[in-house]
């Protein structure tokens, strides 16, 4: 029996369409990411999916409260704030119980990004199951290295789906070969066809899917590419030991120095600076310490400006520079302005260090879910210092001055007065959401970060 061309190309389709909604499928799971992102920001940890930790396991815990008999929605009131959903819903009471320790509240979250994230954690294999029988009864080690394969799967699952897909392509063609080799047989014509050739016949006849399946392949390759720059070199919590324990806390908060009197270039220039051992002799030349520790301490200072406390005191022109150690390092292939964010942006030195009047200790890079703490600070969901943060921050932050504000300033005002002449259509499109974001001034721009 024949199969003419016409159904050989027919059942090629059917394969394609299989492979384009594999394909969609990865699409919808890589489309969970921002359950991921703040599971993993917000939750991961207190809280893993299959596990208990410091809270309990989260796996089909809506369904669980379901039967349980907890009321409608309390659940998301419980992420909200635990509190609240206690003293409404007995189940909840009864859940509270289950630690010595309390969770944290989460009064942010919109009911959709904890259906996300609840999605994200329903979706997540169990570690314990998969390895035959031993796994789920071998505890804790065995968990833990499930966990971290299941951290790879996401990109791991496109290269193997992208290996059936290709393996399909050339399964299809050389099936493709065969079909029109036996048919050109019957004429005589051309027995070398190359594959080459006969790829270009089937891949034109078959535009539409190799179209969409390129398309599709090209953006499972981005998301994932994105996704993983997103977490390159997270350094957050980074905490150098310092040449003297320098405790922001005493000179900004109780001694309310204002930051710009040691980092005074942070308005000017690029780099905020660090002060010079003579900033801090204009008051150290006379506080001294009261305490033998705070002495020992302020003693190192002394030593760097090449001040002596001995006799009648004075300078003895055996200077040390102090080497503090950087903590807040960029690679050197980013470009971040200090004066652009602080004095044009308008952003608080708090929204990306944290309140450093609070900093009992040396300092530090402070993690995103700190900083989302602070009152005013836009809520990110990627580590700090990373690529994600900041784009996703020109994503959120309006610029805050111009026409749009009372707060005045002259290349807002500027911007806004040409986009307003200029073209009225496009300023209509970047206030539809209300303000007009970093982003839609080029902040998403590769070049305006890389150089
Ligand atoms: C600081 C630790 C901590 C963090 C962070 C945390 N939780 Fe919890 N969570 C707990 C503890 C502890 C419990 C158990 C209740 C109790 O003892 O108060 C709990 C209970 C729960 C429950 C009920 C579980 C059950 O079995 O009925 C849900 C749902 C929940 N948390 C969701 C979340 C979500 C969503 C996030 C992230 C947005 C989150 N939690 C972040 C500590 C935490
Ligand atoms: C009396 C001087 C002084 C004042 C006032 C001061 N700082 Fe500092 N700051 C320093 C010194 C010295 C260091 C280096 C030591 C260290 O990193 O702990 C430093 C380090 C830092 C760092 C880490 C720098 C790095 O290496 O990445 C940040 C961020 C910072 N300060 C922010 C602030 C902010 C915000 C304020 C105002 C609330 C402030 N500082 C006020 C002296 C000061
Ligand atoms: C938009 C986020 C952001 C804001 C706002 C911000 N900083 Fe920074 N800061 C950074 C980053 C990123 C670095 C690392 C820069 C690098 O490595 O090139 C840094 C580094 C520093 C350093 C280390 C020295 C240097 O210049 O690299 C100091 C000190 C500092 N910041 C102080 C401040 C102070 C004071 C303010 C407020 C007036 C402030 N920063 C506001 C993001 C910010
Ligand atoms: C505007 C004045 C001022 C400047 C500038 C200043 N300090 Fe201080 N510093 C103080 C005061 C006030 C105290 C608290 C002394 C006390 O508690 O008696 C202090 C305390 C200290 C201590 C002891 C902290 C402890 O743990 O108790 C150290 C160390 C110190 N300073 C280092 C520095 C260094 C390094 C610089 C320069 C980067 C600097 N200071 C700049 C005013 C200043
Ligand atoms: C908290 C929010 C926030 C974070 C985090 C942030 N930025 Fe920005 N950024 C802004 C704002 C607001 C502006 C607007 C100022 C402007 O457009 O000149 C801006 C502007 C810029 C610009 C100029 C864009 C343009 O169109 O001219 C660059 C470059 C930039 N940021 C780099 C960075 C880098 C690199 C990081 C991460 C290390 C970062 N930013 C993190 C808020 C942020
Ligand atoms: C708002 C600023 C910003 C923009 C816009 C931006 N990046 Fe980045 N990028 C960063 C920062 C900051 C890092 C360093 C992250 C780290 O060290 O964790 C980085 C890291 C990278 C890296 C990793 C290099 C390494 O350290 O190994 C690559 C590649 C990269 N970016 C490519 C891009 C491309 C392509 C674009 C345009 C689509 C882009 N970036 C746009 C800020 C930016």
């Amino acid at each position: 029996m024949k199969i003419s061309l016409n159904q050989m190309f027919k059942s090629i389709n059917k394969w394609c369409i299989g492979a384009v909604a594999v394909l969609l499928f990865s699409g919808s799971y890589n489309a969970n990411a921002q359950g991921e992102a703040l599971f993993k920001a917000k939750c991961g940890t207190c809280h893993q999916p299959h596990k208990n930790g410091t809270g309990p396991k989260l796996f089909q815990v809506r369904k669980k409260w379901a039967d349980g008999g907890a009321k409608d929605g309390s659940i998301y009131l419980w992420v909200n704030n635990w509190q609240a959903a206690a003293a409404s819903d007995p189940y909840a009471q009864t859940v509270s119980t289950w630690a010595p320790t309390a969770m944290q509240a989460f009064p942010e979250l919109k009911k959709e990004e904890i259906d996300a994230i609840l999605d994200y954690v329903d979706a997540t294999p169990d570690p314990a199951a998969a390895p035959a029988d031993g796994g789920a009864a071998s505890g804790d080690g065995m968990a833990a290295t499930g966990e971290e394969m299941e951290e790879e799967g996401t990109f791991n699952w496109i290269w193997v789906l992208l290996g059936v897909i290709f393996a399909v392509i050339i399964g299809a063609v050389s099936g493709v070969r065969r079909q029109l080799k036996s048919a050109l047989n019957e004429g005589e014509d051309s027995e070398d066809l190359s594959y080459a050739q006969e790829f270009k016949t089937w891949a034109w006849k078959n535009k539409v899917y190799v179209g969409v399946g390129s398309l599709i392949i090209v953006i499972c390759l981005l998301v994932s590419g994105i996704l993983g720059l997103g977490n390159i070199g997270v350094v957050e919590d980074y905490q150098p030991s310092q040449p003297i324990e320098f405790p922001h806390e005493i000179h900004a908060g109780i001694n309310g120095i204002d930051c710009k009197y040691c980092h005074n270039s942070v308005t000017k220039s690029k780099s905020a600076g660090l002060p010079t051992v003579n900033v801090c002799m204009n008051c150290h030349k006379q506080i001294n310490g009261r305490t033998p520790e705070q002495q020992e301490k302020i003693a190192k200072v002394y030593e760097a400006a090449g001040w002596s406390t001995e006799g009648a005191g004075g300078y003895t022109g055996k200077t040390k520079p102090i080497k503090w150690n950087k903590v807040h390092v960029l690679p050197d292939h980013v470009y971040f302005n200090h004066s652009q964010h602080v004095v044009v942006g308008g952003v608080d030195c708090k929204q990306c260090h944290g309140d450093m009047t609070k900093q009992k200790e040396t300092a530090r890079v402070v993690p995103v879910e700190e900083l989302n703490k602070i009152e005013g600070n836009v809520v990110l969901t990627r580590p700090t210092l990373t690529m994600g943060w900041c784009i996703e921050c020109h994503g959120e932050k309006s610029i805050a001055d111009g026409p749009l504000d009372t707060k005045k300033d002259g290349y807002y005002d500027e911007i806004h007065r040409r986009l307003l002449n200029n073209d009225k259509t496009l300023y209509k499109k970047y206030l539809d959401d209300g303000k007009v974001t970093v982003k839609e001034l080029g902040g998403w721009e590769c070049a305006k970060c890389h150089y």
